[in-house]
C-alpha cells in the first residue's frame, strides 16, 4: 500500500475548466491522477466507517461493530475465501448512510474489487436474512423464494444462516479489527473493475 504517488512531470496543479463541456485532455490527465487517490485511501475510510459503528447498539445486545467483527471471524472460521471474509466484515457498513436499503451500499463499494458472487450475495443479503424476522413485522418473511433457482441462492442462504444472523451474540470470541486489516487492504487494493474505473 502507498499513500503517496510521485506526481509525474508536467501535470497541472488545477484543471482550467468550470464545466466539463471545455475540459481538455490536460485537465483530465490530472482529473484521473487525482482521483486514483480515492481509491488508494478507500481502506483507510472504510476502516473509520467500521469504527464508527462502535456506539449505541440501538437495542441489540451487540453494536454494530461487534457484529461486522463477529460475521467477518465466523466467515473466517468456516474457510471463507478472503474476499468472502472481508465482504461480512462490511457487508452492513451502509447502515448509517442508507438505513432504508444498506445491503446495497456495501455492495456497490465491493462491485469493483470482488467476484460477481460476493457482490451478489451482499446486494440481497437483506431480503434473504429477512427469513429470521420479517414475520415480526407483518412481511413475508419467504420474500426471498422469488430468487429460488438462482445461482447464488444457496451461497447467500448460507451466508446469512451461518454467519449474519447469528451474530448478535455479546459472549462470541470475535477477532479484533486489527486482524481483518491486511485482507482488507490486499482486496480493495485490486486493480478495480467495472465500467466505471476504467482508466
Ligand atoms: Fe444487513
Ligand atoms: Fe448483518
Amino acid at each position: 500500500m502507498s499513500d503517496v504517488v510521485a506526481r509525474p512531470a508536467g501535470l497541472k496543479k488545477v484543471a482550467d475548466f468550470t464545466r466539463m463541456d471545455q475540459s481538455t485532455e490536460a485537465d483530465y490527465a490530472l482529473i484521473t491522477f487525482e482521483h486514483k487517490a480515492l481509491g488508494r485511501a478507500l481502506p483507510g475510510v472504510i476502516l473509520g466507517m467500521l469504527e464508527a459503528q462502535k456506539g449505541d447498539p440501538m437495542g441489540y445486545q451487540v453494536t454494530r461493530y461487534e457484529h461486522a467483527l463477529q460475521s467477518a471471524t465466523r466467515a473466517f472460521r468456516s474457510g471463507a475465501s478472503e474476499e468472502m471474509v472481508v465482504a461480512a466484515l462490511v457487508h452492513d457498513v451502509g447502515d448509517s448512510l442508507a438505513p432504508y436499503n444498506h445491503p446495497e451500499l456495501a455492495a456497490a463499494m465491493l462491485k469493483p474489487y470482488v467476484s460477481p458472487e460476493t457482490h451478489w450475495i451482499v446486494h440481497h443479503h437483506g431480503i434473504f436474512q429477512g427469513l429470521y424476522y420479517f414475520h415480526h413485522l407483518g412481511r413475508d418473511r419467504h420474500v426471498r423464494e422469488a430468487y429460488r433457482g438462482h445461482e447464488h441462492f444457496e451461497a447467500t442462504a448460507a451466508f446469512c444462516e451461518n454467519w449474519d444472523q447469528v451474530s448478535f451474540d455479546p459472549n462470541y470470541d470475535s477477532m479484533p479489527l486489527s486482524a481483518f486489516e491486511p485482507a482488507l487492504h490486499r482486496i480493495f487494493e485490486r486493480t478495480p473493475h467495472g465500467p466505471a474505473t476504467k482508466q
